[in-house]
Formats: structure tokens, sequence, C-alpha cells
């Protein structure tokens, strides 16, 4: 371990309450509410040490700001995962990529029981009225945003069976429906896509479409009148995946040969509308869809292929590689995808390494939009973990970075000011490792500038998260 970015992938079991930050700068007196962090802290059980980034257990931040001053606390989320760790000092519950020695009747138990191995380390969003945890599992947990206290695991009111579920569900902006895409696995597997009225804790069925091997999808795209799947040629066997005695990351196989499909389903009745095959690429997080005429337009984070998912092993991110590569390459693309025919095409829509991207969204999902804000790679310095934060000017194709050495900035979450006319008219949040002082920060930006508007100093080092969420207070 050196006393760089490599901070952010060690343990922090400190847990804080109610603890007043030391504020540089002057916080917008309008900005009122709290952010809500989530991402691995603890990296070791017991005396074995967790695998990839992704197994890390849980741990929410918040930090909630309030008449230009910042309160900050951070508890582990009470998982199946957490619990068992701590109970008996050893893991109990396969991960992504770790995995206890179960007996297989243990494995099948852990894909047909939703309740076991629930390390919801990734995002938190609002569902009804409950505040929750996501990881790649059908069942979020809720949480209390003011205590960040674990309520426990979510129960649907309904039947439907699922395996797994994305960590970002979609907000339908008209009925205020979750919509999300999961997996069923069995003798006929399926893609399934659910959605969830405002008030009410029953899934209901919008689509199934059976698939012999599911392709592992992290994130997908709502537009209008479509929920849209890319199927990336990262696939898992259902049978072997019981069978293999590997963990779920050592059952994906990528299979270039299939390429990406595009699957466009329509949301009024389920239907397969098309697919749409273009050479292989794969993803994580899509940006944004919408309809242009007869083309869906479909902006997401491409990389060539899913070694990325190699690349975030603890191990190879602790020791990076001779050539000091951490990050395998991506691009920001607009997939244009022709509904009545012809060739999916993609352009690029900006020369940066972007990960984490986010965009205003309440002005602009499913809309013709101009700005994305990501974590970036700083030109200077390629040979380093990511290291700036960015924001894309997709209309003109420029991009504008807040740098600062030694910094390691996490996902940008924007907040729109109040009566905003600008789309980029208000502040960007980001938790900041500040590997120099091993310590983190609050770093508040401008949304229209992108330069510091304040700082929060955290009272300990904060471990790289994934996701967050504003919740206006
Ligand atoms: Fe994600």
């Amino acid at each position: 371990m050196t006393d760089g970015y490599q901070q952010g992938f060690a343990t922090q079991d400190q847990e804080l309450s109610g603890v007043s930050l030391q504020v540089n700068g002057l916080l917008p007196s309008w900005l009122q509410g709290t952010l809500v962090r989530n991402g691995p802290a603890k990296f070791e059980v017991g005396e074995h040490g967790l695998r990839h980034w992704f197994d890390g257990l849980a741990m929410l931040h918040s930090f909630t700001i309030e008449a230009g001053c910042v309160q900050y606390v951070n508890k582990f989320i009470d998982s199946p995962s957490y619990r068992y760790a701590q109970e008996h000092g050893r893991l109990g519950y396969s991960e992504f990529a770790t995995d206890p020695c179960r007996s297989i009747f243990k494995r099948v138990a852990t894909l047909f029981r939703p309740k076991f191995g629930i390390n919801t380390s990734v995002s938190v969003s609002k569902l009804a009225d409950q505040f929750v945890a996501w990881t790649e599992m059908p069942h979020p947990i809720e949480f209390d945003p003011q205590s960040l206290r674990t309520i426990g695991v979510v129960d649907f009111a309904d039947d439907l069976k699922l395996h797994t579920a994305t960590p970002h569900p979609h907000l339908e902006p008209t009925t205020g429906d979750t919509i999300n895409v999961s997996l069923r696995f069995g003798a006929t597997s399926a893609y399934v896509v659910y959605k969830m009225p405002a008030n009410s804790s029953r899934r209901q069925l919008v689509a199934s479409m059976p698939v012999r091997e599911p392709a592992y999808m992290h994130s997908f795209a709502l537009t209008d009148a479509y929920v849209v799947l890319a199927e990336y040629p990262l696939v898992v066997n259902p049978r072997r995946l019981l069978l293999s005695g590997k963990p779920f990351a050592e059952n994906l196989q990528w299979q270039p040969e299939r390429g990406t499909q595009f699957l466009v389903i329509r949301k009024a009745d389920g239907a397969l509308v098309g697919r749409y095959r273009c050479p292989a690429f794969f993803c994580f997080h899509h940006v944004n869809a919408f309809e242009h005429g007869d083309e869906l337009i479909v902006d997401l984070i491409a990389y060539p292929d899913a070694n990325v998912i190699q690349a975030l092993y603890l191990d190879v991110l602790r020791e990076p590689r001779a050539d000091g590569v951490v990050h395998p390459p991506n691009e920001l693309r607009r997939y244009h995808v022709p509904l009545s025919g012809g060739a999916v095409w993609h352009e690029t829509l900006a020369d940066e390494w972007l990960e984490l991207p986010r965009v205003n969204y309440e002005r602009c999902h499913m809309r013709p939009y101009r700005f994305v804000y990501g974590t970036g790679l700083s030109k200077q310095r390629r040979d380093d973990f990511s290291n700036q934060l960015v924001k894309i000017d997709v209309e003109q194709r420029t991009a504008t970075a807040w740098y600062e050495p030694g910094c390691y900035p996490g996902e940008p979450v924007f907040v729109p000011a109040p009566h905003a006319v600008e789309e980029d008219e208000g502040v960007v949040l980001s938790v900041v490792l500040d590997a120099r002082h091993n310590t983190s920060f609050l770093l508040v930006l401008d949304g229209r500038t992108f330069s510091e508007v304040a700082r929060a100093a955290a009272p300990h080092r904060i471990p790289f998260g994934f996701h967050g969420e504003f919740f206006a207070g």
C-alpha cells in the first residue's frame, strides 16, 4: 500500500455521527438537504481479504447541508453480508468476485432465496417513501436518512421471482413509477423489466424476454416510449453459474462475436420492438437517452471489451501494472439506433476518459441535453486513478476540468438551483480523497464555471464510493 490513491481502497471502520465540518468558502443559501453516498469501506473479513472493489462491505456517508453548515454521519449498512461477517469473523455469502467455501446446496440457496448475500454498496435512491441502498440483487435495503441506521431488507408485495436488479433504477417522470431491469435464472432464464408505482410496494411486470445466456447489465436507458437494454456479449451460462463453484464475476464470458445488441422494449405493452446489433462493446453506465424522429439516441460510457472488470480487482488496483495504466480506455459515445431499420452507428462525444457520469436528471432525463459530469483522468497524469472531475458539453464537444494534485474525486452529483434557467445552473457535489493528508473533503463546484465554491473537511478518510444522491431538505 502506498500513500497515493490506494488509500481509497483501505478499510475505514470508524463510524461517526453528527460531526460538524469546517467549511471553507460560502455555500449557496438555497443548498439545503442531504447528500448520501454509498460505497465499500471494509475490505477484509477476519483474515481474508475481499477480492474486488465491488465486494467491499457497504458504508453510507451523509453530508447534511443547512444554512451554510455541513454535518457528517457515516455508518456501515447492517446487511446480511455485514451481519454475518461481524458475527462469524468470516464471509458468509458470495459477493461479486469473492466466494466463501460453500456447498453447491448453499450456492443454489443463495441464488434462489434473495435475502442472502445482499451487500448493498453501489447506489441509493428513494423508492416510494423509503430511502434505500442498492447493489445488483433484487432487494434493496432501507435506511434512515438522518441516522443512516439500517431498517432492513425491502420486501415487495408481489410474487415476482427475480435474481438480480440493476442498481440504477429510473424514475418515470410522468407517473413517478420506478422502472428497473432484472434477470431471472431458471430452466428458462429471462430479462425482466418491472415498474413500481410511487405509492406502492408492489412491482408490476412490464416485460419478460427469454434468454439462454443472459448478459451482465449494470444499467439501462429509458425514453418516452421505450426501455432500452444494451446487451453486451459478456454473458453468463445459468447452469454453469449454479455448478461452477466460482463467484459470479468468474462466470462471465466475453464473446465478442455476438456483438452488442440494443433491445428496444415498448413500455406500453412490453413488446420487444426490435434487436439492433452493432460491433461489441461493454459498458457499466448509460448517461442518457431520448427519441429523435425515428431514431433512438443512446449515450453511454463504452469500453472496447470487459477487461475493465479485471482491472478493478483490488490486488490490481493496489499494485498497478508495470506500464502504470490503471484505467482501461473508454469513450463517451452516442449510439444512433434507427428503429425502422438500417445500421446502428455511433459517434464519440468527448476526447476524455470518463466514468460515474451524471446529468441534470430532473430536467434532462429522456430529453436532448447538453452537459455530462463525471470523474475523469488528467492528461498530465494518465498513470493514475481517476484524478479529476470533468464537465462535458456534448453540443460543443468541449470539456472543463477540476483538478488538484494528490486529490481523487468521486462521482459528481449535480444539484439544480431553484428556478434555474440554464441546464447547468446549480452546484456539483463530490467527495474527494485527499491522499496528501490521508483524509477526504466534500467539494462544491459551481455548475456553470466548474470552479470551486466551497469545501468541507471530513473528519476522516472516506474510501472510494460508487454512487450517491442529494435529497433536498
Ligand atoms: Fe453504477
